[in-house]
């Protein structure tokens, strides 16, 4: 099947991007058959990535298996900003010949793909990364991504105890779509990835209440939590996070469309405090 058929068959489908998914598409099947069935799924409403098997992540190439999670361009805000928090925390390095230290923690809750975890380990010096998801299918996939521990579980339960205070970035991008908006949902959110991945209860918000009720067992003092909202629900997220006996801040991204809620533990000193460049482009590496 040559170029301009594809783009047809994906036009004549309803792809926007026609000739962006195409050369996307012939770049990675290895045969014509597989050509073929690739623009046959995406055709017929799998999204892109879930086709490919993989997506563009801070310029990592994550794998994606069908029925997990995309990982979205917006959430990149978020590993921005937790790598900003972590350079502006100014870990001392290592003074020369001294033996290698454990790098800082970073957890990684509802990680799905483990993007964020997968982002994290690529952007930090010798972290030690750990994550979690509820739904084996993204666990399996996490492990693919992921150079850390991968868990399956609910939120915090499958963590090792040895972690408990210690954890100095605990990120995560949580289910936040209000029930009554799944509907809403362009159709390949809504048939391809799992309710699990999207439906955060009645306003949005069930998921992220209980990650900051739990948080500050596991943070370190001055360690963050940085979780994915929207603008609309941030104020009643930042609530939370206060509830929770952190401090809060909202942080957005005009050119990602992207928010992000930032809580800190108080009693790190000097590290409590954000600092460090606030706008990096690149996911920080
Ligand atoms: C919106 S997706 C985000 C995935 C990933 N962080 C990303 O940005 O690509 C939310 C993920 O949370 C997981 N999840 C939902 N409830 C959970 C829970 N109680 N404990 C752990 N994971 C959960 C889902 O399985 C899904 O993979």
């Amino acid at each position: 099947m040559d170029e301009p058929l594809v783009v047809a068959r994906l036009r004549a489908a309803g792809c926007v991007f026609a000739e962006d998914e195409a050369g996307l598409l012939m770049a990675t099947a290895r045969t014509p058959e597989e050509l073929d069935a690739m623009v046959e799924r995406r055709a017929g409403g799998l999204p892109l990535e879930q086709v490919l098997g993989w997506a563009e992540f801070c310029g990592l190439r994550i794998a994606v298996d069908p029925g997990v999670f995309v990982p979205r361009r917006r959430t990149e805000f978020l590993v921005q900003q937790a790598v900003s928090l972590i350079r502006g925390d100014s870990i001392p390095p290592d003074p020369p010949g001294s033996p290698a230290r454990p790098g800082i923690i970073v957890v990684a809750l509802c990680c799905g793909s483990g993007a964020i975890a997968a982002a994290l380990a690529a952007a930090v010096d010798r972290p030690e990364v750990h994550a979690v998801d509820i739904d084996p299918a993204a666990v399996r996939c996490a492990r693919r991504n992921v150079p850390g521990h991968v868990y399956q579980g609910d939120l915090y339960q499958p963590l090792p105890a040895r972690l408990a205070g210690r954890v100095e970035i605990l990120a995560g991008n949580v289910p936040y779509v209000p029930t009554e908006e799944i509907g809403f949902l362009p159709p390949e959110a809504r048939a391809h990835e799992p309710l699990v991945a999207l439906d955060g209860g009645p306003d949005g918000l069930d998921v992220l209440r209980r990650v900051a009720a739990g948080a500050p067992d596991w943070l370190a003092p001055g360690g963050h939590l940085l979780i994915e909202t929207s603008d609309r629900q941030a104020p009643l997220g930042a609530a939370a996070f206060a509830a929770g006996g952190l401090t809060a801040r909202v942080e957005t991204s005009a050119g990602l469309n992207a928010t992000v809620l930032i809580g800190t533990l108080p009693g790190g000193g000097e590290r409590a405090s954000p600092g460090g460049p606030r706008h990096l482009t690149d996911c920080g590496r």
